[in-house]
């Protein structure tokens, strides 16, 4: 039986024993990388840094709630807004491929660049069980000498610290509660963000609209599945469709952006059906983005694609 308190205290001491120099460490918000950051911040204290990269296009509130998390946590944290290299970067981009390298490769710049600064020896990564034991690794130690991790430069030398690479999901889980770190049954979400939400070239206006929408989309389906009204979808979000449509707004002529609303339930994301949402939910969302976004959007879809033949992202 998995001991969450115990393996608390033995990497606490272990990482004390182990590690001499500076950690750093990316927080994304996720659970993974906050119990990690948890658990080394409380073994080396302020020679860890952990490092939070808003993009740009983050959720409605999400670098607000990570960084008040890390706080409260007593994690030595810093919040980088690299938002205006990202959207200098992505000008003009519209391929959905070129925008998940472009944002991938900034990350990596980004991050790198706040390391040297704080001349970290180690970096502190959330890799956990299967994540190695399915790429055929073997048994090893939590620390290894590593000399290209996921993209940083190789005279960059940097040893891998990995604190949870034996344990499971569940285990981790357990570790965040024990450590009081909330771990909500969050949805899924892509890495490359809002970013891959807006069809089209990602600017900081169709970054604001997506945002509320995802934000009004989660909302009233978390409301009306508390309520008792609907199961709990998969994954639920909105899409900005970069096409335009006429509408009336009083007794005057609109011209605005469509959102299609996305809710699938699925297994391993390998397939997806999508949800049969009640249309007093559909009718909801779609009144709250268009009176939210009145001068923006009039017209609201529903994807009732299933993956295949669609994803479940639009890009
Ligand atoms: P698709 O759209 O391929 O998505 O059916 C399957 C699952 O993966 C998520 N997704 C991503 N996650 N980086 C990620 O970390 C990405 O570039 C990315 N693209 C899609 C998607 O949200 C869904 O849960």
């Amino acid at each position: 039986m998995f001991n969450a308190e115990k393996f608390i205290e033995e990497q606490i001491a272990k990482v004390q024993a182990d590690v001499k120099g500076k950690a750093i460490i990316a927080a994304s918000g996720g659970v993974d990388s906050t119990v990690c950051a948890a658990l080394v911040g409380k073994s080396i204290g302020n020679r860890l840094l952990a490092v939070y990269v808003d993009t740009g296009f983050m959720r409605k509130g999400e670098t607000e709630s990570v960084d008040k998390m890390l706080r409260r946590l007593g994690v030595n944290h810093i919040v980088v807004d690299a938002s205006d290299e990202y959207f200098e970067a992505l000008k003009g981009v519209t391929d959905p491929e070129r925008k998940r390298k472009i944002i991938g490769e900034k990350f990596i710049r980004v991050f790198e660049r706040e390391a040297k600064k704080f001349d970290a020896e180690y970096l502190v990564q959330g890799t956990i069980a299967p994540d190695w034991i399915e790429s055929g690794g073997g048994l090893r130690d939590t620390i290894k000498s590593h000399h290209n991790v996921g993209g940083l430069p190789d005279d960059m030398h940097i040893k891998l610290l990995e604190p949870l690479r034996d344990l499971y999901k569940d285990e981790v889980r357990k570790v965040a509660r024990a450590l009081k770190i909330e771990v909500a049954e969050k949805q899924p979400f892509p890495g490359p963000a809002l970013a891959i939400r807006v069809m089209g070239e990602p600017t900081r206006e169709s970054v604001v609209i997506v945002r509320e929408a995802c934000a009004i989309v989660e909302e009233e389906i978390e409301k009306a599945s508390a309520a008792g009204k609907m199961k709990l979808p998969w994954q639920y979000f909105a899409v900005l469709l970069p096409v335009k449509s006429v509408g009336v707004q009083g007794d005057i002529r609109a011209y605005g952006y469509t959102i299609a609303v996305r809710a699938v339930d699925s297994v391993d994301a390998m397939t997806a059906v999508y949800s049969k949402l009640p249309h007093e939910v559909i009718e909801a969302i779609s009144s709250k983005i268009t009176n939210k976004m009145k001068d923006k959007v009039n017209r609201v879809v529903y994807d009732v694609t299933n993956k295949p033949p669609a994803t479940i992202e639009w890009e």
